[in-house]
C-alpha cells in the first residue's frame, strides 16, 4: 500500500503586501540606480510588509487562499509546515503561531529553516513523511519579511529583497503523479559567504555583528561568489533530479526556480534548453522572497492559468549554508 500513496498538490496561494517599492525609490536612498539594479538581477521591483505586518500574518494569508483553491477549510489539515528564515519570534514557531491565527489546533506545526531552500526542502521532507502514511493533508507555507533583516544602507543587499508568502495544500492519494520525487543538498564550508548574525553566534559585546542604524540584524553576502556556486550546484541538482527519475530536459513542462537574480535562472533554463515561455519569471516583480519564492512563482503561474494538469514541473532552490535542491512535480490542479 505504501508503494501507491503519492503526494499531490491539491491547492496553492500566494499573498504580497500592499506597498510597492521600485528600484527608483531604493535610488533615493542609496548610491544606485534601475539600470544597475535591472541588469545585474532583472528586480524592477519589490513589496515590503506594513509596520506590524509579520511573517506569520503573510503566511496565513497565504494559506487561506490555497485552502480555498482546494477546497479543504483548516479542519481537514493534519500538519502544517512554514518555511522561514525571518520567523516572528526566535519562539514559538511560525508555524504554531500561522497556526492559531487559522483556528487549528490539535495537529503539528514546525517551521523549517533552510534558507531560500526552506520549500524546496519542506516539499522533500513532507513528501517523505506522507508517503509513509504519517499525514493525509498538509499545508506547507513559504513566508518571509526579508525587509526586517536588511541594512537599508548597503545597497549590495538592500536592492536584492522583498516581503512574501506563498503555500500549498498537499494531499495523500492512491494516485499517480504529484511529487515524483527531491534531491537535496548542503556545503557548510561556505556558511560565511552569505548570513544574517543572530543567536548564540552574537558575542555579548557584538564586535562583528552586522546591523543597521536601528540595531536589527542584517544580511552580509559576498555576492559574486555566492553567484558562482549557485550557478553551479543549481545546474548539477536539476541534473541529478531528472537522471534519479529516468527523466530528460524534453520532458520538463515548466522551470520554477528560485528568484534571486534573472541570470541565475537563465543560465539553468540554458543548462535544461528551456525556452523562457517555459520559465516561471517572478523575480522583476517579488525580488528574492527567500522561502517564499518558489511558492509564489507557483501561485502567480495558477493564477494565470498557465498550469495544466499532469505538466511536469521543475523547482529548484539555493539559499546560506549552502543549501540546495530540487523536486519534480506532476501537476494535479486544473482540468
Ligand atoms: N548599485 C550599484 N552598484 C552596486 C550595487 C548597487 N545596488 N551593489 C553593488 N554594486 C557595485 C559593487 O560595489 C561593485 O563595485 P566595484 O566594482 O566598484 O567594487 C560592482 O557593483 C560589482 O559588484 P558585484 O558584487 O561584483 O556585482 P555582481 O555582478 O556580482 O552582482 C549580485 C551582484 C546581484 C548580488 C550578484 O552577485 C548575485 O545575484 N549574487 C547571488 C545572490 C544569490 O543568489 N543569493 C542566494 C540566495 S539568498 C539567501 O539565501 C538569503
Amino acid at each position: 500500500m505504501t508503494g501507491s500513496r503519492r503526494t499531490h498538490i491539491i491547492g496553492v496561494g500566494g499573498y504580497l503586501p500592499r506597498r510597492v517599492v521600485t528600484n527608483a525609490e531604493l535610488a533615493e536612498r542609496v548610491d544606485t540606480s534601475d539600470q544597475w539594479i535591472v541588469e545585474r538581477t532583472g528586480i524592477r521591483q519589490r513589496h515590503l510588509a506594513a509596520d506590524g505586518e509579520r511573517t506569520s500574518d503573510l503566511a496565513a494569508a497565504a494559506a487561506r487562499q490555497a485552502l480555498e483553491v482546494a477546497g479543504v477549510t483548516i479542519d481537514d489539515i493534519d500538519a502544517l509546515v512554514v518555511a522561514t528564515t525571518t520567523p516572528d519570534l526566535i519562539f514559538p514557531s511560525t508555524a504554531a503561531i500561522v497556526q492559531s491565527k487559522l483556528g487549528g489546533a490539535g495537529f503539528p506545526a514546525w517551521d523549517i529553516q533552510a534558507v531560500c531552500a526552506g520549500f524546496v526542502y519542506g516539499l522533500a521532507q513532507l513528501d517523505a513523511m506522507m508517503r509513509a502514511g504519517m499525514f493525509r493533508r498538509v499545508l506547507l507555507i513559504g513566508a518571509e519579511t526579508m525587509s526586517r533583516i536588511l541594512n537599508w544602507d548597503d545597497r549590495a543587499t538592500c536592492v536584492l529583497f522583498g516581503d512574501g508568502a506563498g503555500a500549498v495544500v498537499l494531499e495523500q492519494r492512491a494516485e499517480a503523479g504529484g511529487v515524483i520525487g527531491s534531491v537535496l543538498h548542503g556545503d557548510g564550508a561556505h556558511r560565511d559567504l552569505l548570513k544574517a548574525q543572530y543567536g548564540s553566534d552574537v558575542p555579548r559585546d557584538r564586535p562583528d555583528f552586522h546591523t543597521d542604524a536601528a540595531g536589527v540584524a542584517a544580511i552580509a553576502m559576498r555576492g559574486n561568489e555566492v553567484f558562482r556556486v549557485a550557478v553551479k550546484s543549481l545546474g548539477a541538482v536539476v541534473g541529478e533530479v531528472l537522471a534519479a527519475h529516468n527523466l530528460t530536459e524534453s520532458d520538463v513542462d515548466w522551470l520554477v526556480p528560485h528568484q534571486a537574480n534573472l541570470r541565475i535562472i537563465n543560465a539553468i533554463a540554458k543548462r535544461l534548453t528551456l525556452p523562457e515561455e517555459r520559465v516561471a519569471i517572478t523575480v522583476g516583480i517579488h525580488a528574492n522572497t527567500s522561502a517564499a519564492s518558489v511558492p509564489l512563482a507557483l501561485a502567480h503561474l495558477h493564477q494565470q492559468g498557465r498550469l495544466q494538469r499532469d505538466q511536469l514541473l521543475l523547482l529548484e532552490s539555493f539559499g546560506a549554508g549552502f543549501v540546495w535542491g530540487a523536486n519534480l512535480v506532476r501537476w494535479s490542479l486544473g482540468e
